[in-house]
């Protein structure tokens, strides 16, 4: 289908993750307006029109976009690589366009709410509670041998902590708080299976599968008491035996959350083999996961098919999954310190295999330890004919990108951990 400018398609984000997806858009020949608080956004430049507008603030988005819809209808409204769906649903009610409603964006971005929303409905989660201190993390880790607390309205892994009833529970608390912004934690039962990502579509009320990864904990030990993720490999290694079971798991989730058209996204952990719901978005996944992946490897353009949807125009299933190829992806780690030099290859070099390699930092930057998934320093995803070549060559590219950090600036910081 090409739009040839005829419709007009609101992104929200214009960030790196955020780029793939706008073309994708502008291939369909849509005229789009990308909207991002950094009006230097990478995804400015391919873009129609640029509102600078903080996405993760409805009322700031919503005044600047009415503003523009006087001048230029919008047919659609998105959001690509970027948690901003209650920006999404208050413009989509303001103008009257598809997408979700604000109590799924409020449900689905608020993890004490999701969490009960979706325990009503009988859809498996972990046990949790509400906590606000310390005395309350206390009490009700009791419930629990090995638990995490986290923010309830923030992403990323942000302030994501594992706890045991013996630690140090005063410093989990303070390192999750901060990333909260209205203050508030959840408690949830540590779950100990294999971690899986899902996302699918929603069309006419009914859940399509369009990929299942696999997570990689690796580090998990050593990045305790942080919850890192270093990539993954899709399809899932359980898959096609656990793909009836996962979608029946989304299809509860999406009735609990009242989606009819649009996409969902899961964090699941599988417990004794069925799936449990550790999270669920109202939109499209990022860390290039819809716009990269899932088209590489199951044939399936995810994001053309959320755009159609937000246009509200028709949109064909996709059909059960048939993978292609595998994937892989893992990501740059180093201690905190100083950049002082990067060896990386050339990207004209690389081989056709790898789809995507970023290096996030520069030399001389001070990095952080890292303690969520924006801290991470880069990444690589590649494809090959089996997983175990798959892992071996993303592992292999990882291991020639080289960042060399002085940590010497940081040693007190290190040893206090
Ligand atoms: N109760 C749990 N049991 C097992 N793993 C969990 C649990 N809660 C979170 N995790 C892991 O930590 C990751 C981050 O937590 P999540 O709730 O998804 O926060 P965020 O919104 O920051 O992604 C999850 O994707 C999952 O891998
Ligand atoms: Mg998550």
């Amino acid at each position: 289908m090409n739009f040839r400018g005829k419709k007009t398609l609101l992104v929200l984000s214009g960030g790196v993750e955020a780029v793939e997806g706008i073309r994708i858009a502008k291939q369909m020949g849509l005229d789009v307006v990308v909207c991002d608080i950094n009006p230097r956004a990478p995804g400015r430049a391919l873009a129609d029109w640029f509102i600078c507008a903080d996405i993760y603030n409805p009322v700031d988005v919503a005044s600047k976009v009415l503003r523009f819809a006087k001048k230029r209808r919008i047919d659609g409204v998105i959001t690509i690589a970027s948690d901003a769906v209650r920006a999404v649903a208050e413009v989509a009610e303001l103008l009257r366009l598809p997408g979700i409603s604000r109590s799924t964006a409020f449900v689905t971005t608020d993890k004490f709410i999701m969490k009960k929303v979706l325990a009503q409905k009988g859809v498996p989660v972990p046990g949790f509670a509400s906590v606000g201190s310390v005395d309350e993390i206390r009490e009700k880790i009791r419930a629990f041998e090995r638990a995490v607390i986290k923010p309830v309205d923030s992403r990323g892994a942000r302030g994501v902590i594992r706890v045991t009833p013996q630690e140090d529970l005063e410093e989990a608390f303070s390192r999750a708080i901060r990333h909260s912004p209205s203050k508030r934690l959840i408690i949830e039962e540590w779950l100990d299976g294999a971690q899986i990502s899902a996302e699918a579509l929603v069309i006419r009320g009914r859940v399509y599968l369009c990929g299942i990864a696999d997570r990689n904990y690796s580090r998990l030990k050593e990045t305790y008491p942080y919850v890192i993720e270093d990539g993954g490999e899709t399809p899932s290694r359980f898959s096609p035996r656990i793909d009836e079971s996962i979608r029946e798991v989304l299809q509860d989730t999406a009735d609990a959350i009242e989606i009819e058209d649009g996409v969902i996204k899961a964090d699941i952990v599988l417990r004794e083999g069925s799936p449990v719901i550790i999270e669920v978005a109202s939109r499209l996944s990022g860390g290039f996961f819809s716009t990269i992946t899932i088209p590489l490897v199951y044939g399936i353009n995810i994001t053309g098919m959320a755009i159609l949807l937000a246009l509200g125009l028709k949109v064909t299933p996709p059909d059960k999954l048939r993978p292609v190829c595998y994937q892989a992806n893992r990501f740059i780690f180093t201690g905190p310190g100083t950049v002082t030099k990067i060896i990386a290859p050339e990207v004209e070099e690389l081989p056709d295999y790898v789809k995507h390699l970023n290096i996030g930092v520069k030399e001389g930057d001070q990095l952080e330890e890292i303690t969520d998934h924006t801290k991470r320093r880069g990444s690589v995803l590649v494809c090959a004919d089996s997983r175990k070549e798959a892992i071996e060559r993303a592992e292999l590219l990882i291991r020639k990108i080289r960042i060399e950090v002085d940590t010497a600036k940081t040693q007190t910081r290190m040893c206090r951990m």
